[in-house]
């Protein structure tokens, strides 16, 4: 039996308040919340605090607490159900900065250097980069082991970032000799928008950093930007292929058809068979009329929602207690375990 087995079922999952989120971000986490909400108790958080280290959103209060209101709106758009499940940003619930700095002894630097994503976004300039951005998958810890939460539903890129989190747990566990107090949280990762890919590169993952907006759907684009973006997605000039074999070498066809088939929630096999031997023309109307379908709505609805922020509020606070109501007590354990409290 894991770990994990041992501890009663839990979701925790969150994104940050940075630009506007997009396809990626749907396909392959928020979609697969909507699922397990009706599996597990879940917990979606707004990670405001991990937003600071974006450069997109350091210095820019308006624009962070505007991103975070849209955010909760998307979840909600997406179909999370906030009577059901809450929803709250993380720096209304101190507990996740406070266990954060407990993390940060346990966590080694060498653990840290390991850490791809900071390699990415530090760039050359390692030195200038902010400590937050260095110590952030602590803190994502933290996010996830402040509610003992067993499963984290995220993309294929937070992979490195859950397997550090375990490994934090782990020490944790060993080093105040409470075997099992943390559970070891599994990673989430399934089906085949775990990774979409930019519009423009294939190679590229999908993100809200890229410069052209051609190279994602926002979750806020209506139907003529959706459209118009698949039809100037990148291809090339063969049919589609009769097997996944074929896309060998040709990264934009696959990560297209990966689109459909997490859309369409059909198996990637049977959405090849339906296309085998087709120009990409008619396939990117079907795609297209797909994309339109299931995503304008979330658009419009995160629109209406956006037009009554106070609502959107008070489903943040309201969460923000529940979410408090079961991190106070595990924080309580861990102070008494690391000796601040007896
Ligand atoms: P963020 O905001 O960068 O991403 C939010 C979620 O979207 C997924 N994602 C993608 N999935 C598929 N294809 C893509 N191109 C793509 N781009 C992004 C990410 O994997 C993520 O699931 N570090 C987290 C935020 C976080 C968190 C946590 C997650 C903070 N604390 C605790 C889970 C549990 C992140 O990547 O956010």
């Amino acid at each position: 039996m894991s770990a994990a087995a041992k501890h009663t079922p839990l979701v925790l999952s969150g994104m940050q308040p940075t630009n506007t989120l997009h396809l990626g971000n749907y396909l392959g986490a928020l979609k697969n919340w909507v699922r397990m909400q009706n599996e597990m108790p879940c917990l979606f958080c707004v990670v405001d605090m991990h937003a600071l280290t974006q450069d997109s959103a350091y210095g820019k209060p308006a624009d962070v607490m505007r991103a975070t209101r849209e955010v909760a709106a998307a979840y909600i758009a997406a179909g999370v159900d906030p009577k059901r499940t809450p929803i709250f940003n993380q720096s209304q619930v101190a507990e996740h900065a406070e266990l954060a700095w407990v993390l940060n002894c346990v966590a080694r630097l060498g653990w840290l250097d390991r850490m791809t994503q900071f390699k990415e976004k530090s760039g050359k300039h390692k030195e200038r980069a902010s400590v937050g951005l260095y110590t952030y998958p602590v803190l994502m810890a933290a996010d996830i082991l402040v509610y003992k939460a067993t499963h984290v539903p995220v993309g294929d890129d937070q992979k490195q970032h859950l397997e550090l989190a375990r490994d934090i747990a782990q020490k944790f566990n060993n080093d105040f000799s409470a075997p099992d107090f943390f559970p070891l949280p599994e990673p989430v990762i399934t089906g085949p928008g775990m990774r979409v890919m930019s519009l423009r590169d294939g190679t590229k993952k999908m993100s809200k950093t890229e410069e052209s907006d051609n190279s994602r759907i926002n979750l806020t684009d209506d139907a003529d930007a959706i459209a118009q973006k698949i039809r100037k997605a990148k291809t090339d000039p063969h049919p589609l292929p009769a097997d996944d074999k074929g896309f060998a070498g040709r990264p934009e066809a696959e990560n297209l058809i990966n689109i459909y088939a997490a859309l369409a929630e059909e198996p990637v096999a049977k959405v090849i068979a339906q296309f085998a031997g087709q120009q990409f023309s008619g396939f990117k109307n079907a795609l297209s009329d797909l994309a339109v379908a299931k995503l304008a709505p979330i658009a419009g609805e995160m629109r209406r929602l956006m037009d009554d922020p106070g609502e959107i509020d008070r489903i943040l606070k309201t969460s923000a207690e529940k979410a408090r109501a079961i991190a106070q007590p595990v924080l309580h354990e861990v102070k008494k375990l690391v000796g601040f409290v007896d």
